[in-house]
């Protein structure tokens, strides 16, 4: 039997503060875990994409520290944090960034280059797109267009997936699926997920819920 010692979080956030026009939050702090999703909500203004920003390397906060396996993400040098962004982590946003005029497979294929890593098609058995892959991005409904987009960020195996609103244009069905897929994926690649929405039903999904208000976050 393997003991395993020190399970260290995937991410953690401590104490951080951002403020742009107003204080957004202060003394944040948060902890990620492999196979762990946590979600947050909150009103439209409360820093909820800010926050994920920071988490994910893209903006630095005005105090506190971020990890990354258990590593300051501001002691990297800046190779080593494009690397991270190449390879450790996925960002899937509302809206999806496709090239129209290649077919999907296509577009998968050019992150797979970009991460170095295979094409993994039980990816694509996962989100439910398998049999669309041959199309072009301009011929699939929204919903498969933004499942192939996750597809794109999940063939490169991130570790920690970013979710911005990723359900936010879809249809009930199409986000339920989406949310399943996240999770499966998790699971499977020992990954964490961190996921802003405004859908409650989608939230009530992740092991962890927060709110975040009055510059905090609370769990719900
Ligand atoms: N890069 C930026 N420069 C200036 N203000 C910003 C910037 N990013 C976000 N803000 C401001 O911070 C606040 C929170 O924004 P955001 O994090 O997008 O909130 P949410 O995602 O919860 O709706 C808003 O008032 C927004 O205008
Ligand atoms: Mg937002």
């Amino acid at each position: 039997m393997r003991v395993v010692v020190g399970n260290r979080p995937l991410l953690e956030a401590i104490a951080i503060e951002k403020s742009f026009d107003y204080k957004l939050f202060e003394d944040l702090s948060l902890s990620l875990y492999a196979k762990q999703s946590v979600a947050v909500m909150g009103r439209s203004g409360t820093g909820k994409s800010t926050l994920l920003h920071i988490l994910s390397t893209l903006l630095k906060p005005d105090r506190g520290e971020v990890l990354i396996q258990g590593k300051s993400i501001y002691s990297f040098r800046e190779e080593e944090i494009e690397a991270i962004r190449r390879k450790e982590i996925g960002i899937i946003f509302q809206s999806h960034y496709l090239f129209k005029g290649l077919s999907a497979y296509e577009n998968v294929e050019t992150a797979t280059l970009l991460a170095q890593t295979k094409i993994d098609k039980s990816i694509f058995e996962l989100l439910e797109i398998d049999h669309v892959m041959h199309k072009k991005v301009s011929e699939l409904s929204g919903g498969q267009q933004q499942r192939v987009s996750i597809a794109r960020v999940l063939s490169k195996k991130p570790k920690i997936i970013f979710a911005d609103e990723p359900t936010g244009n879809l249809d009930k069905e199409s986000a339920n699926r989406v949310i399943d897929a996240l999770n499966s994926y998790i699971q499977h690649y020992n990954a964490a997920l961190f996921l802003v929405t405004h859908d409650f039903a989608i939230a009530k999904k992740a092991q962890k819920l927060y709110q975040l208000e009055n510059r905090r976050l609370n769990i719900r």
